[in-house]
């Protein structure tokens, strides 16, 4: 079996990164559910970052200068599983029609760590269910060299969504997930091998 052979039928590497680092956030609920969507799968193994666990400092270095021995420390529960990962599932709520400070910070902390690899988007919020925070994040993603996936599962108004146990109560949303996944776990494959063969050089 050649390595490349031996790649392709190794599980995809999935990140599912937490994007309200809001205090009571409802974050945790959403990322649960689909934690559970993504148990369910033998294709794929799940590595949620959590950015409250793994808090990321709000100032940048200067281009071409090293961060700090503290930031670098922080930098290292985060980065390392980023670079590791095949695919990302971004959990984003909507504040002010956009996405949360919180997870602009870690993307932007970021960036070869993107590149060449699929993102899908789970959103929340009031009315809009998070979509005009995904369409934000689509235009942010492509600067980054990562590409979206078209479906979304988003839940609109999701307080009501889900039962005391976590589980949806919308039975639409578990259909929705495998979409979702279905279609994140064949570009995953996809580009994973096309890296494989030709480091993405962007
Ligand atoms: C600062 C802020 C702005 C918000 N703006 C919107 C909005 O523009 N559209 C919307 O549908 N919901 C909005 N919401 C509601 C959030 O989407 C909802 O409270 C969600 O639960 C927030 O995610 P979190 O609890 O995990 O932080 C806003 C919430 C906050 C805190």
């Amino acid at each position: 079996m050649s390595s490349t052979t031996a790649r392709t039928a190794e599980p995809l590497r999935v990140a599912v990164l937490v994007g309200s680092t809001r205090e009571g956030r409802f974050a945790p609920i959403v990322t649960r559910w689909l934690s559970g969507q993504l148990g369910r799968r033998d294709d794929m193994r799940t590595d949620v970052i959590d950015l409250t666990e793994t808090p990321l400092p709000h100032t940048l270095p200067a281009f071409g200068q090293e961060p700090s021995p503290s930031t670098l420390e922080l930098l290292a529960a985060v980065s390392p599983r980023l670079a590791a990962a095949d695919a990302f599932v971004f959990v984003t709520p909507e504040y002010n029609h956009s996405f949360p400070a919180s997870l602009k910070n870690a993307i932007d902390w970021h960036n070869e760590q993107w590149h060449g690899k699929p993102v899908a988007f789970v959103s929340y919020g009031g009315l809009s269910g998070g979509l005009r925070a995904v369409e934000q994040l689509r235009v942010v993603m492509a600067e980054l060299n990562a590409t979206t996936i078209r479906n979304t599962v988003s839940f609109h108004n999701a307080w009501g969504d889900f039962d005391e146990d976590g589980n949806s109560t919308e039975p639409a949303a578990d259909v929705a997930a495998k979409a979702l996944l279905d279609q994140l776990s064949w570009w995953a494959h996809a580009l994973r091998d096309a890296r494989s063969v030709r480091p993405y050089a962007a």
